[in-house]
């Protein structure tokens, strides 16, 4: 059977695989387990779960979507004191410590954990403001907008005060930089939630966010992997697909898509950015899908279905899709050094799976689209 052939045969079961998966690791709270069989994984990330509750969202799962915005709204009621308290430090101009941030990370049943892992992360927070959104546009039930009322608007209040602070990255690095990547996810959020709350504050933050990303670019005119570097990240194409900060055509955008396929597109796979050294900076299968998702938007189609055989070919005989594959490490000294650490690389990573079905539903549509015509 041709490779081509075998992708298509395994597609179906893939997609059946991953939906069963991510249901299957949800908690009955409501959250979804970043990896089951990887230890340090074993918690519910606000990021992570933001966009594999919108992958079960477009592929039909509504309610596991649904339940996932109520356990970060529970989580949000829990903690939403340290927001007031940040508020009046930032007033007074005393020290923020990381354990007055809000987490980027929750135990399954919603509470902090005490470790050494990086706190301050503010992408997922514009994450689950942007899922929720989504959320009521697509199934068209705005109801939720009012029975979490006070978590969106405790949400605001946070990124209002902390969006220009520097803070984690989504890789959880770089805790002393400003991410292009997590703004556009602020961003994103805002303008998502904005659509129904329509408020003129808010159209200024969205505002304020998006000049401030542009006016920072890289003296090449592209976007920086963080403010005042001249590196890369794949990250970076968030900031068109799905949070629209600028449209897939921009030119920096175009320009830093352009340094992704030639720094970090290799043997098929999109890796996180030059300098990644975990488990040896493989290609990750999230990020494949990504570059995938934004060629589907500018109509290069072929190369999205490349990407989306390669992606399929990286699961394993139970279907289970990994972090990331180490086909373009250099260096093997480095994935053991952290396999002694740590164990294999993650697998199943529910946050591949669910860009898998990102992907998988765009591919979908294009189908229909086309067959309708
Ligand atoms: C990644 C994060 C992710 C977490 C859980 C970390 O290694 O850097 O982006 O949220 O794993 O999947």
């Amino acid at each position: 059977m041709s490779a081509k052939g075998k992708v298509f045969n395994q597609l179906k079961d893939l997609k059946q695989i991953s939906i069963k998966l991510i249901l299957e690791n949800q908690n009955s709270s409501g959250s979804y387990v970043a990896s089951p069989d990887f230890p340090v994984y074993r918690y519910s990330w606000l990021r992570d779960g933001s966009f594999i509750a919108y992958s079960m969202l477009i592929n039909g799962e509504t309610d596991s979507c649904r339940k996932f915005l109520n356990w970060v709204d529970g989580t949000i009621q829990r903690y939403k004191s340290k927001i007031e308290v940040i508020a009046i430090k930032l007033a007074n101009n005393h020290t923020l410590y990381p354990e007055d941030f809000l987490s980027a990370r929750y135990t399954l049943n919603g509470m902090e954990v005490q470790d050494d892992w990086p706190v301050f992360q503010i992408d997922g927070y514009g994450t689950w403001l942007w899922c929720l959104a989504e959320y009521c546009r697509l199934t068209g039930d705005d109801s939720l907008i009012e029975k979490y009322r006070d978590s969106i608007q405790a949400t605001i209040n946070y990124l209002t005060m902390v969006w220009k602070l520097p803070n984690y990255d989504c890789w959880e690095e770089n805790g002393d930089q400003v991410h292009p990547s997590t703004l556009a996810c602020v961003y994103g959020g805002i303008e998502g939630i904005n659509q129904f709350l329509k408020e003129k504050e808010l159209s200024e933050l969205s505002r304020d966010i998006r000049k401030f990303i542009l006016s920072n670019l890289t003296k090449n005119d592209l976007f920086p992997k963080y403010i005042g570097s001249d590196s890369v990240d794949s990250s970076l194409l968030w900031l068109s697909v799905p949070f629209s900060v600028v449209e897939p055509g921009h030119p920096g955008m175009k320009k830093t898509v352009k340094a992704i396929e030639e720094k970090l597109l290799k043997e098929g796979g999109v890796r996180r950015y030059p300098e990644d050294t975990f488990y040896g900076g493989g290609q990750w299968i999230l990020l494949t899908c990504w570059l995938a998702w934004y060629y589907v938007k500018i109509g290069k189609i072929q190369e999205a279905e490349q990407l989306f055989e390669w992606t399929v070919m990286q699961s394993d005989e139970r279907g289970h899709l990994p972090e990331q594959v180490q086909t373009g490490t250099s260096d093997p000294d480095i994935v053991r050094k952290w396999e002694k650490r740590w164990g294999k690389v993650a697998k199943p990573l529910l946050w591949s799976h669910s860009m898998f079905l990102v992907l998988v539903h765009e591919l979908e549509s294009l189908q229909s689209q086309n067959d309708f015509r």
